[in-house]
């Protein structure tokens, strides 16, 4: 009954009536198809199995360092240098229960009541409710379609005030796969430069599923603290192995930065979650330092994918979506269809009865829209895609 003014400011999931009507769907005998999860299909490479099982017979069962063995933090820095381009020692890079908690960590740790953190939108769901929830204010910054869903350095720049303190950037970016390639990065890092308290979170949990446009496979992952090595004192990167390595039920992520901040959160940690889980760390271990072969194929088969859909939702009157460079999301612009079913909410609700379970941009701080994820297996995608056309045709 008396919740504190800390969770009152921020709100339950916006997929939540999604969700129930989903389930009530599913119940009397509909199927299906789900495209609002935020993992891959794919299952964990075996050698991650095996190094979880083989760490529960040696016994490793105890507390750790409260931010991770010394084990992974050199494996997460490994990963940071050929993954990134970031060279950090491992005392800067600390461990915790997924990427998730490494931002709440980093935003509790640093905002204090009215500082600004400025979220580009259409943003991952629970960006703005962790800078609410640690007392700060979120300054939107809205991306369109026609830009790919990426904001200039002009626009940053006329979003950062006296009270900016962080700046939240995602690349690849979920809900829509926006790509921030290098020259964009450096006109970035040009604006923060001029605002030497401002700091970046960049988070770049999708770095290795980048691909690019014409099939030729990986090319660098672009990210700020390695274009921009002048900055480094003030950039936090995250990732993990959620993502990359189909690891979302271990619990595991990673975060590079400044030595105060890094010892900033494991203070925090400290007295919150303690160590994150000791047999996901030796599995960490292992995605991190074990082969990455597999990432290629998997490259590759969200390309084919992301190819398909961007191609079927072209094709439908009233749909459209620029073409994602990574991750595994679509996030698709229905204005055309607002004066038919209202608002976006309504509208996927339709998609839901007739089978597809999506999920809307208003969850998303975006509007008129819906997001795709395409980590579904290749059949069932393109029954969803027949499905939506049948739906709106
Ligand atoms: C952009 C982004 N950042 C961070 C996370 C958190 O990932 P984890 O499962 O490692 O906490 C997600 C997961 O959905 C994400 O999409």
């Amino acid at each position: 009954m008396h919740s504190s003014a800390a969770l009152s400011r921020i709100a339950p999931s916006g997929t939540t009536a999604m969700t129930d009507r989903a389930i009530e769907l599913r119940e009397s005998g509909l199927d299906i198809i789900s495209l609002s999860v935020g993992e891959p299909d794919f299952a964990t490479p075996p050698h991650v199995i095996e190094a979880a099982k083989a760490a529960l017979d040696d016994g490793q069962t105890r507390y750790t360092a409260v931010g991770g063995t010394s084990q992974l933090k050199q494996a997460a820095a490994l990963h940071f240098a050929r993954d990134l381009g970031i060279e950090v020692p491992a005392s800067q890079v600390t461990v915790s229960a997924g990427g998730k908690q490494a931002i709440f960590h980093a935003m509790l740790a640093t905002v204090s009541e009215g500082d600004e953190v400025i979220v580009p939108s259409p943003w991952w769901v629970s960006y703005p409710e962790i800078v609410r929830f640690a007392g700060g204010k979120v300054v939107p910054l809205p991306t369109l379609a026609k830009d790919n869903f990426r904001f200039t350095p002009a626009d940053l720049e006329a979003q950062i005030g006296p009270r900016t303190l962080w700046v939240l950037l995602n690349s690849p970016g979920n809900p829509t796969g926006a790509y921030y390639p290098e020259d964009m990065l450096r006109g970035i890092g040009e604006v923060l430069r001029r605002h030497p308290r401002v700091m970046v979170l960049s988070d770049d949990i999708y770095a290795p599923l980048n691909y690019t446009l014409d099939g030729t496979g990986a090319r660098p992952h672009a990210t700020l603290a390695n274009l921009c090595p002048d900055l480094a004192d003030r950039i936090l990167t995250v990732s993990g192995v959620s993502k990359s390595h189909a690891m979302t039920g271990f619990r595991i992520g990673v975060a590079a930065g400044p030595q105060w901040l890094i010892k900033a959160m494991e203070k925090l940690q400290s007295h919150s979650s303690g160590n994150p889980c000791s047999i996901s760390q030796a599995a960490a271990v292992a995605a991190f330092a074990g082969p990455q072969d597999f990432l290629a194929e998997w490259r590759e088969r969200f390309r084919t994918r992301r190819d398909r859909v961007v191609a079927a939702i072209n094709a439908i009157p009233g749909l459209s979506t620029p073409t994602p460079e990574g991750a595994f999301y679509c996030m698709i612009d229905a204005a055309p269809l607002m004066e038919r079913f209202g608002d976006d909410v309504k509208l996927t609700l339709h998609l839901l009865e007739q089978g597809v379970a999506l999920v809307p941009a208003s969850a998303f701080g975006g509007r008129d829209g819906f997001r795709i994820s395409f980590a579904a297996d290749d059949a069932r995608l393109e029954e969803a895609l027949r499905r939506i056309e049948k739906a709106l045709t």
